[in-house]
């Protein structure tokens, strides 16, 4: 297995591998090196969507998608296809952690890319582990203190104005789901903090809206600042891979007149810990 970073914060382009069948000792590499570059790029691949649901299971159970219309027969995937016409929204078009409101958000998101561009739709990735330790020990010491009321009420109307997915019928269910994490947790492999952050964040617990607004839109800047970030380029074959529940994704919206089709599943994560417990 070739791993070549991508920058001095996150991310790896793995070559040299075959994820289709992969023995245990391929998925524990991919784990190893998942913990050191959090976001992986395998390059080459041919992945069935149920190749590409089976490869998922080897790292953990689905983690449910209550949003997203699967595909016929592999509830776990979905095909997300952006037409060449569609000057609509793209999905995923701003700073974000997938299902950042679910009790345990997944821990793994794998997107598969079945047709590409022929540039651009790359996908931007911010690493909140790095982006904790660059904040001053006043203000670590402050967030630490802090929880979270993570909220879905933006959820459906956001994903019913994509194109490229099909919103389920019931998804307008989860608009009244409230959730509350630590703002500063543990990364689940390596126990370093890391800031949970997310535009779900509807204030901290024990302070008004628009208190917690200011420092979830400081936190939200912050988290993003170029040295923490990598960007990924995707070709057809490329099957990406990330931490999800400890970084920030943002996929770009620069391919109008292509059409870029993925498929993406979620592994089930843990339940974020806090970093001011015991380890
Ligand atoms: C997503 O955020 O789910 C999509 C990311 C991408 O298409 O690059």
């Amino acid at each position: 297995m070739e791993v070549t970073p991508l920058t001095g914060a996150l991310g790896a382009e793995i070559r040299g591998v075959d994820l289709r069948d992969a023995s245990e000792n391929l998925i524990a590499d991919l784990r190893d090196a998942l913990a050191r570059f959090h976001v992986l790029a395998v390059r080459d691949q041919q992945l069935s969507p149920s190749e590409l649901s089976q490869l998922a299971q080897q790292f953990g159970p689905f983690s449910g998608n209550p949003i997203h219309v699967p595909l016929e027969g592999q509830e776990d995937v979905v095909k997300m296809v952006r037409e060449a016409d569609d000057d609509g929204p793209n999905i995923g078009g701003a700073w974000h952690m997938d299902l950042a409101w679910f009790k345990a958000p997944p821990g793994l998101t794998m997107l598969y890319a079945g047709e590409t561009p022929p540039v651009g739709g790359d996908t931007l990735f911010a690493d909140l582990t790095d982006a904790f330790a660059a904040l001053s020990p006043t203000m670590r010491g402050f967030l630490e203190g802090l929880t979270s009321i993570h909220s879905a009420q933006d959820v459906y109307a956001t994903n019913a104005a994509v194109r490229a997915v099909s919103v389920q019928p019931d998804a307008k269910a989860v608009s009244k789901i409230e959730t509350e994490h630590p703002l500063v947790c543990r990364h689940p492999a390596t126990d370093e903090p890391y800031l949970l952050i997310n535009s779900t964040i509807r204030c901290f617990k024990g302070m008004s809206e628009a208190e917690s607004r200011a420092i979830v839109t400081f936190l939200l800047e912050h988290a993003v600042r170029p040295e923490f970030t990598c960007r990924l380029r995707w070709y057809d074959g490329t099957l990406g891979l990330w931490e999800n529940s400890c970084l920030l994704h943002h996929a770009i919206d620069d391919y109008a007149g292509h059409r870029r089709v993925m498929y993406r599943t979620t592994v089930a994560g843990e339940r974020p810990r806090a970093a001011a417990e015991a380890a």
